[in-house]
């Protein structure tokens, strides 16, 4: 049985408001001190918002006009990690720009990696090669239910898990977690176990584990009742993991695939370290087996999955697991001290605002439920405040007045954030908003 051990980090003695750039030679070397630059040690300063539009293409600087500070799309502001820039480098000026025919070295990369934060073993030869995560998902449940069947989601959950099952003839079943407004969220196993039950049971769970949008690491008591259930209804877990890396000091991770495995239910196991070091354009992803008999099905998988991926996704990809995990731990420091701050943010300028800090990741789950612009706080705050944030309606049910806000940016453009939404959650703006 997996153990789980605590996020491995060696900023572990320093206490959670603690930052900064030291130890990896790059950061701003005072460990006591506010972060004033990004985890590879580029001064804030030339992240702003304005500065990130002039230099980037993706969809987070292009989606919005100019005047719209873009806090939707799980990107990170910060520049890539030294290390995996170099890799990227080196292997355009070989030219090896070609096709990939497997996983190659990054399967043992991965291994080490999942081995020294989470003692999990994971077996390199289990290790399936695919052009993301979303791909990896849709082609392993492709393979496993070829005959459609019901896939469940605990919602709310990251959107594209609805677009990505559009594309599979299954039917959607949605378990919403359980919300206790003093614990905070978690797997509802009573709902789970009643929908695995029923007359219509079902084929399939597509668990995000961390939880996107709340952060939530799910605990190794919950997802091993989740695979006792599994395993006694005979349904096929995929388990989504690709925010596992970002997984807060303190904190402990617990990957699924042990537990599948030493309770006999089939599962997958699909990441990437594209979320951890903001690497989702270099296209590429795993999908690892939790068992031998699971890595049966995976060998199914048609080749052209593995050659979609990219070259220079898989070399970013290695470098990030096995070379830049200390840009990782800077990054994570970084993150929780903007969860700090908008935790005092909140609840000095935004009464009736609930938030649950999360515990991986970088994007924080706000519910504007208890608020005057309830309804659709997504549509208020980008008409009136110019920010986008992601829309909790399209996170399933759950989701309506809730949004979701991305904290991969410097410290400023959070404070920026707040002070364009405060005013209009304000009771005094009622006529003018609603
Ligand atoms: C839970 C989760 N899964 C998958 C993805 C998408 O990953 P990829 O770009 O590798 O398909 C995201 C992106 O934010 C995510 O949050």
């Amino acid at each position: 049985m997996h153990t789980a051990v605590p996020q491995a980090s060696k900023a572990d003695d320093a206490g959670p408001a603690a930052s900064s750039g030291a130890g990896n030679g790059h950061g701003d070397g005072n460990r006591n001190a506010t972060a004033t630059t990004d985890p590879g040690g580029v001064p804030f300063a030339a992240l702003t918002p304005e500065a990130l539009r002039r230099e980037r293409t993706s969809i987070k600087w292009t989606r919005y006009p100019d005047d719209v500070l873009p806090l939707f799309v799980a990107e990170m502001d910060y520049a890539i990690a030294p290390e995996v820039q170099q890799a990227i480098i080196e292997r355009v000026r070989a030219s090896d720009t070609g096709y990939l025919d497997g996983p190659g070295p990054l399967a043992p990369a991965f291994a080490g990696f999942a081995r020294d934060r989470w003692g999990w073993e994971v077996d390199p030869a289990h290790v399936h090669l695919c052009t993301d995560v979303s791909v990896g998902i849709v082609e392993t449940l492709r393979l496993a239910l070829p005959d459609g069947g019901r896939v469940a989601i605990t919602t709310p959950v990251y959107p594209s898990f609805f677009e990505m099952l559009e594309e599979l003839p299954v039917e959607v079943v949605e378990i919403p977690l359980a919300t206790d407004p003093t614990a905070g969220p978690r797997l509802d196993l009573d709902a789970l176990a009643e929908a695995f039950g029923s007359a219509a049971g079902i084929d399939a769970l597509l668990l995000c584990n961390p939880h996107n949008p709340h952060g939530l690491l799910h605990s190794e008591a919950d997802l091993t009742e989740l695979a006792r259930l599994a395993s006694a209804h005979d349904v096929f877990v995929v388990s989504d993991e690709i925010h596992a890396p970002l997984t807060h000091r303190g904190r402990s991770f617990v990957p699924f695939a042990p537990i599948a495995a030493s309770a006999g239910v089939a599962s997958v196991t699909v990441t990437s370290a594209s979320k951890g070091w903001n690497l989702a354009g270099t296209k590429c992803a795993m999908v690892i087996a939790a068992s031998a008999e699971d890595d049966t099905l995976l060998r199914r998988l048609p080749p052209e999955v593995a050659c979609r991926a990219s070259i220079l996704g898989l070399h970013a990809n290695v470098a990030a697991f096995s070379r830049a995990r200390d840009w990782l731990d800077e990054a994570i420091r970084r993150i929780e001290e903007n969860v700090n701050l908008l935790k005092d943010l909140v609840a000095s300028q935004l009464p009736g605002v609930r938030f649950v800090p999360p515990e991986a990741g970088y994007l924080a789950w706000l519910d504007f439920g208890a608020t005057r612009i309830a309804d659709d706080p997504h549509a208020a705050i980008l008409r009136e405040a110019c920010v986008a944030l992601g829309d909790g309606r399209t996170f399933g049910r759950g989701g309506r007045g809730h949004v979701r806000v991305n904290l991969a940016c410097p410290p400023q453009t959070v404070r920026d954030a707040i002070a364009r939404i405060a005013p209009i959650t304000h009771p005094d703006d009622a006529e003018e908003t609603s």
